[in-house]
């Protein structure tokens, strides 16, 4: 046996010795780290979701800026245009959950966003919100804070070292005609779909016709559909109508898929319709205080799913972790990236490393 064979081997007998502990020791998966690298996006991706969202109001400019500063891989963003065709971060349809249109347009408070010009928009408060839903965590300065551009999420982008990428959803598609060439347009304009910009923007929706639109207007642009199951949806199993001393947390988190077939036609549609993975929604361990009870949700990233998604060369990105435990939980299960509303502790955790001073952090940022 020559010095080659026995290389190959012992390598062999490793990877068997690996494998076999693997399969011993619970369900612990990898990542598809080679599908990852293969698109230029970061095995394990650290995506702020909103940006910093629990360090800063959510879709402003800190906590982009924070997000930037504690090394998000992604700066996360739901994107809608108003009336003048301005591209904006905002994610509910309309504005009454996080800025203080009430008080400035109190007849328009149900109006999407759609209805309004960039102009009447930058009037609004999208920060003192976060100051009276979260006092131990405002800041005098959040007060007055405006709502942001696409343009400017960029342009933190750009001007932060470690120079993150954008991952950008397609909000309500069916509000805004077109919105997807006008991404296009304004992503070429600023040299971001550029050769050598692979695996900066990956593009998100939950609308499969925006997906379709998506893969024809931007084809080599990597893309995720992500998931929800209900009605339109995946198919869950029958369960008792949420009862009303439970939260939806609580509600969501009972729910099932109805079958692995059901599950897998929603992977199928991705893969067929041009998405490079899929973005499941995940509970959160601990979901009944304010903050995490409205970011978990349904178990749609179970280790058969992971198993699956892999098995048919899709990456998973899952919705939305925000403690270490469930950072850890769905690394073990093999998913390739987390949405998150605490990229600094997603950072601290997955890289083991020491997190930044995030008071320290916003104070040298000027807030
Ligand atoms: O965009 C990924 C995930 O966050 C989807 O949920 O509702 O927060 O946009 P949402
Ligand atoms: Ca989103």
């Amino acid at each position: 046996m020559n010095t080659t064979s026995k290389a190959t081997l012992s390598l062999t007998v490793a990877a068997l010795s690996v494998a076999s502990a693997l399969s011993f020791s619970s369900s612990v998966q990898a990542s598809d780290s080679a599908l990852s690298e293969k698109l230029g996006i970061a095995d394990h991706a650290v995506i702020a979701h909103r940006g910093d969202s629990y360090n800063a109001p959510e879709s402003t400019l800190p906590a982009y800026q924070l997000a930037c500063e504690v090394g998000a891989d992604y700066l996360e963003l739901d994107l809608q245009r108003t009336k003048d065709g301005k591209l904006i971060a905002v994610h509910d349809d309309n504005l009454k959950r996080n800025t203080n249109i009430e008080t400035v347009y109190p007849e328009r408070a149900d109006d999407p966003v759609n209805t309004f010009t960039w102009a009447e928009l930058e009037k609004l408060d999208a920060g003192s919100w976060f100051n009276e839903s979260y006092p131990e965590r405002a800041r005098e300065s959040f007060r007055g804070l405006k709502l942001v551009t696409l343009d400017q999420v960029r342009e933190i982008a750009e001007g932060c070292a470690h120079q993150p990428g954008l991952y950008i959803e397609t909000k309500v598609p069916e509000f805004f005609p077109g919105i997807e060439k006008d991404l296009k347009d304004d992503l070429t304009k600023h040299g971001w779909l550029d050769d050598d910009a692979k695996g900066k923007v990956i593009l998100q929706t939950f609308n499969k016709s925006s997906l379709e639109t998506l893969q024809s207007v931007m084809p080599t642009v990597p893309k995720i559909l992500l998931l929800w199951a209900g009605d339109g949806y995946i198919p869950t199993k029958d369960s008792a109508p949420k009862a009303d001393d439970e939260s939806y947390a609580q509600y969501y988190a009972r729910q099932e898929v109805a079958s692995k077939e059901g599950y897998a036609e929603w992977l199928d549609y991705a893969k067929q319709h041009g998405a490079i993975g899929v973005g499941p929604s995940t509970i959160q361990t601990q979901h009944d205080d304010a903050w995490s009870s409205q970011f978990s949700y349904m178990e749609l990233a179970a280790p058969w799913m992971v198993e699956m998604s892999h098995e048919k060369d899709l990456l998973m990105h899952v919705y939305t972790v925000d403690q270490a435990v469930d950072f850890e939980r769905y690394r073990d299960r093999g998913v390739d990236g987390f949405f998150t509303n605490r990229p600094n502790l997603a950072v601290k955790t997955l890289s083991g490393g020491e997190g930044k001073d995030i008071q320290a952090t916003l104070t040298k940022l000027g807030y």
